[in-house]
């Protein structure tokens, strides 16, 4: 159990350390500070609050299964203050179960880890540490998760507020349901498994509400935790998932949605004009490359010698990338060879990431007739030196166009979920490279993947 304690944590690091460039505060005498660098006043999103509260299924007068005879349950075990993507895969997977037991999800606000929230916070002297910064779902998702309709004809009560289940749910008829209680059961389970599970115990309750709080003997105490997501048990779950309404129906959030449009014209492809134009839309040209620099590398060496797998749908069989931990090793130690290969693929070296691009975009025209990739957008926490020489020796190779992450221009709103931007930007490229131990990769990936995507698509370093 210690062995895998100390492997989670560095998991969830992975998961939290991504694109977030963090830049120095400036520090005044006295006042301690988190988050990042930007000081004006963070968006508070009044207007999409305002539309979150009034959605029509808030309204008690409506009929079963909504209104205040209704069936409903929220989790609140899931995870806080981590990072976005560990968020996502684990709230989509409780969407689901909520559907399965027949009753209305409740979505929650994004609750930041500090260290990652764009703006800046101020640690009050008399406070131990940050608040937890909070953005509405909605500017995040859309879809059934976030309160959106289901399936044209289908009878599944529409996602809630925590404030209407509040309201629609007294005391008296909720059933709280401790997760000490079921998950001592459910160590090592499959995926699928741990879903039926579960959904027997929601759906059977007696009462019209449950509400699932987390146990003092787990320090995962999540109904789909780390423990699952980051083994491969969780890939029962995959057919399933995969083709549900909690799954098809997830889409962009509007703001998010916006902050790629208003960049659109970065992605127009900017080369002499070529023998033939190929495909019309930028991202159809795209290749989206996630490279992770600096101070991940010591991440790297931390899930070699724990031994690590990819993380989530990155495991899935489907894909051309796999990675088996190699034999040998031992209790969190791992041999010199083990690690470099780890590293390979985890912290590729320059060449190896040149290299990989080529035979990615090969690869992938190959498979065609008129494909055409003249287009990168790079997703990068490297420094502004190995991003310029990158970009030189990608142009020489044909890249005539190569977005960054900084190149876009956002508004406050839209700064406050660029996570979700580069996301959606890397879901819409012809071509995607990821890194199979990121919780990002994993989440871009399952949506390349509903979208249709072939393995030639969704690549791993
Ligand atoms: C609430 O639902 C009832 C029953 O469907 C409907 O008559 C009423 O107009 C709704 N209220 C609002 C504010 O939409
Ligand atoms: C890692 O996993 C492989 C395959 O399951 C096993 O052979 C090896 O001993 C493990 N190494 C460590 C360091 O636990
Ligand atoms: C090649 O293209 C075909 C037709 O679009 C597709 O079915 C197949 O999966 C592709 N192969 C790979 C390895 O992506």
């Amino acid at each position: 159990m210690q062995h895998r304690r100390v492997f989670i944590l560095l998991g969830v690091f992975f998961g939290l350390v991504f694109l977030f460039n963090l830049k120095g505060h400036h520090k005044q005498p006295g006042l301690r500070y988190s988050g990042g660098s930007l000081t004006g006043t963070p968006p508070n999103y009044d207007a999409l609050r305002e539309w979150e509260k009034n959605l029509p299924q808030h309204n008690v007068s409506l009929p079963y299964p909504e209104g205040r005879t209704g069936r409903y349950v929220k989790f609140s075990n899931q995870i806080r203050a981590l990072g976005w993507n560990n968020v996502l895969n684990e709230i989509l997977l409780c969407t689901h179960l909520a559907y399965e037991s027949k009753r209305a999800y409740v979505f929650q606000d994004y609750y930041w880890k500090p260290e990652y929230y764009p703006w800046r916070i101020t640690i009050m002297p008399w406070d131990d540490g940050p608040r937890w910064p909070q953005t509405p779902i909605n500017a995040l998702i859309s879809g059934p998760t976030a309160g959106g309709p289901w399936d044209d004809g289908d009878p599944a009560p529409r996602s809630v507020s925590e404030a209407y289940f509040d309201e629609v749910c007294p005391p008296e008829d909720r059933d709280i349901i401790d997760t000490d209680t079921i998950k001592p059961g459910l160590i090592d389970a499959e995926g699928d498994v741990i879903l039926k599970r579960w959904t027997e115990v929601i759906h059977d309750s007696p009462k019209r509400c449950v509400e699932i709080v987390a146990g003092h003997k787990d320090n995962f105490p999540q109904t789909f935790d780390l423990w699952l997501i980051g083994y491969t048990r969780l890939l029962s779950l995959w057919p399933i998932f995969k083709d549900s309404p909690t799954s098809r129906l997830f889409g962009t959030a509007p703001i998010v949605a916006s902050a790629v449009d208003r960049n659109e014209y970065l992605f127009l492809p900017r080369g002499s004009r070529p023998p033939r134009y190929g495909p019309h839309s930028s991202y159809d040209r795209m290749m989206a490359v996630h490279v992770r620099r600096g101070d991940f590398e010591e991440a790297c060496y931390g899930l070699a010698r724990w031994n690590s797998t990819f993380y989530g749908w990155n495991q899935l069989p489907e894909h051309l990338d796999r990675f088996t931990p190699p034999p040998g090793g031992s209790w969190g130690e791992n041999t010199p060879e083990n690690i470099a290969f780890y590293l390979e693929h985890c912290y590729p070296n320059f060449d190896a990431i040149v290299e990989k691009i080529q035979d990615t975009k090969r690869a992938y025209i190959g498979n065609g007739t008129e494909r055409v990739l003249d287009v990168m957008y790079l997703l990068t926490n490297a420094d502004s030196a190995w991003v310029g020489k990158f970009k030189a020796v990608m142009m020489s190779q044909g890249w005539s166009t190569i977005v960054t992450s900084k190149d876009l221009v956002l508004d406050d709103e839209q700064m406050g979920v660029n996570m979700a931007v580069d996301m959606e930007i890397a879901r819409k490229a012809a071509v995607f490279i990821g890194n199979g131990w990121s919780s990002f990769t994993s989440n871009i990936i399952h949506r390349r993947l509903v979208d249709g995507r072939e393995p030639y698509a969704n690549r791993f370093w």
